[in-house]
């Protein structure tokens, strides 16, 4: 059968900046992975420039407080991140003019650090043994000494609002007359599900919203309730933590962020998910779909998919995918992808006559 070739005719506009190319993410079926008769899409949010969904959060925090005057002109802006904040601020502050250091704990990707302090981000480690917590009150510290603005990721209002007027809109648009019954979401700051949840609750209020958390550390899940300064921000460490792999999921405190959607209801179930299933679901993902997504991704998909699998035939379900999988070259997602070629690899390249490697 003949198909048509493919042709392309641009978007019809110019970008007066890398940060107007935020958002607009895809939805994407997922063909091959799907079980019969369940149409399961994932919204990849690898589409933004900088490759992640806190590309949404760092270009609202920056022009929020620009819009307030909260941030001036030249004005360092500090925060603390496990990378993809990090990341998006710093694309966002390049792009803009701001300075940006990130505080980050030493047990996150090699890559991340390289990759803001390559987009011009200094980068100020904190010990692992501290957790979240240590790297919080380090940005907090060098924001009080120094008079920076500090980003406040989990507790801005300014990080759910974004999601509110993008990501949920766009999931309203692209779903316009169609099924969607269930999103299926993890958390970091709990932006995207707070913001989405708020829309989706009155526009669609049959979409049923899945939460998923590390299976080590359901802190969410334990019941227990976050201890908080006046400010909102955590005052202690969360009991029912645990370091887990997924990066960019649940820190070892509630934020306040989150919260919302906890006390609001937001969501329908709580699913938890252990990291090495969803590193083998994002390994899938890549190799019988061609989509690249992260630890946190390939974990938002082993539990859409496990909703898939019972779900009710012609169901329609969207799973967010936050970042790349390139992140993560250096970790645990990439253990056993070999550097030097496999014995099939060998064989093969010894099956015909020409360019062969020098023996080992
Ligand atoms: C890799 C990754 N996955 C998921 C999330 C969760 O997004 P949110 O902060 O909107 O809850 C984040 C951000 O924290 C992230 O960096």
């Amino acid at each position: 059968m003949e198909t048509e070739s493919r042709v392309t005719a641009g978007r019809g506009k110019l970008f007066d900046s890398i940060v107007d190319t935020i958002g607009d993410t895809p939805c994407v079926r997922v063909n091959r992975l799907a079980p019969d008769g369940i149409r399961l899409y994932v919204k990849a949010e690898f589409f933004n420039p900088a490759a992640s969904v806190k590309d949404r959060l760092a270009i609202s925090i920056i022009e929020e407080a620009e819009r307030r005057g909260d941030l001036r002109p030249g004005q360092t802006v500090v925060e603390a991140t496990s990378g993809n904040t990090g990341i998006g601020l710093s694309m966002v502050c390049a792009a803009k003019g701001y300075p940006l250091v990130v505080t980050m704990a030493d047990s996150f990707s090699i890559e991340r650090r390289k990759l803001m302090r390559f987009l011009g981000a200094k980068v100020v480690l904190t010990p692992r043994a501290e957790k979240g917590f240590g790297m919080y009150q380090k940005a907090v510290e060098l924001a009080q000494a120094n008079d920076w603005f500090l980003a406040r990721q989990f507790e801005t209002k300014d990080n759910a609002k974004i999601h509110e007027n993008t990501t949920a809109r766009e999931i309203l648009g692209d779903f316009d007359g169609d099924r969607l019954d269930y999103l299926v979401t993890g958390y970091g700051t709990g932006g995207t599900v707070t913001g989405v949840g708020r829309v989706l609750r009155q526009k669609r209020p049959d979409t049923k919203i899945i939460l998923s958390e590390p299976a080590n550390a359901q802190i969410v899940g334990s019941g227990i309730s976050q201890q908080r300064g006046e400010d909102g921000a955590p005052a202690a460490s969360h009991s029912a933590f645990e370091p887990h792999p997924i990066q960019g999921w649940t820190p070892d405190f509630i934020p306040l962020v989150l919260q919302e959607a906890i006390d609001e209801g937001f969501y329908d179930d709580l699913i938890p998910v252990p990291g090495p299933v969803g590193m083998e679901w994002s390994r899938k993902l890549a190799q019988h779909e061609g989509i690249f997504t992260g630890v946190s991704g390939g974990s938002t998909f082993a539990v859409a998919m496990q909703i898939a699998e019972n779900a009710d035939p012609g169901s329609v379900i969207l799973c967010m995918l936050p970042d790349t999988g390139e992140r993560y070259l250096s970790s645990l997602l990439f253990e056993g992808i070999p550097e030097d070629m496999t014995e099939e690899e060998k064989a093969l390249s010894l099956s015909t006559p020409g360019f062969h490697m020098p023996a080992d």
